[in-house]
C-alpha cells in the first residue's frame, strides 16, 4: 500500500495511545515510523551512564553531541541503538522515565535531536509517521497530515499501568500522578513545549478504541494522497 510520501506527525501527552496508534497507521501503509520519545530516552539514558547529573543543564547541554542515536524506522520492528548498542530495553527504565523531561528540556538536545528527526524523515522513501510532542509545531511544521491526541487522565493512567503490568489500584494512582507531572513538565518548558498545532485535527481517544482511532487516521491520510 504505496502511494503518494506523505508526512504524518501525531503530537499529544503521554499514555493517549500515540505510539500503538501511529505504528499501526505506518504498517497500513507501508510507511516509515519514528518514536521520538525513544530518542529523548535513549539521550536521557547515554546521560546516566555516563555519570551526566541531569540536573545540571550546563553540563547536559555540553554532552549532548556526543552520544551517536539511530532509529529503525520498520514499524513492525522499531529499533534503538545509542552508540552502536541496543536501547531500547534500558530507555523504559524508571529512572529514565523520570529523568526524559529533564534532559528534554535543554534546547542543544531539543537542536540535536530534531536535526536528526528531519534527516529521518527526510530519508523515508513512502512517507513517514513521527509521534512525539512537538512535531507537528516544530519538528515537521509542514507535515501533510496533523493529529493531536486527548484522552482524560483516568484513561491514560490505566492504559500507562497496563503496559507496565500492574492494574492494582494504588499502582494506578501513582501512575496516574507521575503522568500529569510529565505533562506539567513537558507542556510549560519554554523550548517547544508539548502542543497542538492549530492546524491539528484533534482526537480525544477516552471512549475510543485503538481500532477507531487508526481508522480516523488513516482516512484522513488517504484523503491527503488522494489530493496530491
Ligand atoms: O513518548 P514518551 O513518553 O516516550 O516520551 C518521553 C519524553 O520525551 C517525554 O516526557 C517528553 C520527551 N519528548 C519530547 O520532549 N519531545 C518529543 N517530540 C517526544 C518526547
Amino acid at each position: 500500500a504505496t502511494g503518494p510520501a506523505v508526512i504524518v506527525a501525531i503530537d499529544g501527552p503521554s499514555g493517549t495511545g500515540k505510539s500503538s496508534t501511529s505504528k499501526a497507521v505506518a504498517a497500513r501503509l507501508g510507511m516509515s515510523f519514528l518514536d521520538t520519545g525513544a530518542q529523548y530516552r535513549a539521550m536521557t539514558w547515554w546521560m546516566i551512564s555516563n555519570g551526566i547529573d541531569v540536573t545540571d543543564t550546563a553540563a547536559v547541554a555540553t554532552a549532548a553531541h556526543k552520544p551517536v542515536i539511530d532509529s529503525g524506522t520498520d514499524p513492525a520492528a522499531p529499533s534503538i541503538t545509542v552508540d552502536g548498542a541496543d536501547a531500547s530495553g534500558p530507555i523504559r527504565t524508571p529512572e529514565v522515565t523520570a529523568k526524559v523531561s529533564a534532559v528534554s528540556a535543554v534546547p542543544e538536545v531539543r537542536a540535536v535531536i530534531t536535526r536528526l528527526q528531519r534527516s529521518i524523515a527526510a530519508a523515508a522513501p513512502h512517507g513517514i509517521v513521527a509521534e512525539g510532542r512537538d512535531i507537528g509545531t516544530t519538528v515537521l511544521p509542514d507535515a501533510d497530515v496533523k493529529v493531536f491526541l486527548t484522552a482524560s487522565a483516568e484513561a491514560r493512567a490505566a492504559r500507562r499501568s497496563g503496559e507496565l503490568g500492574s492494574t492494582a489500584t494504588a499502582d494506578v494512582a501513582a501512575t496516574r500522578e507521575a503522568l500529569i507531572k510529565r505533562d506539567a513538565a513537558d507542556s510549560g518548558r519554554k523550548t517547544s513545549p508539548l502542543a497542538k498545532a492549530g492546524d491539528a485535527t484533534e482526537i480525544d481517544t477516552t471512549d475510543l478504541t485503538l481500532v477507531q482511532v487508526i481508522d480516523r487516521i488513516v482516512a484522513l491520510v488517504e484523503e491527503k494522497r488522494a489530493a496530491k
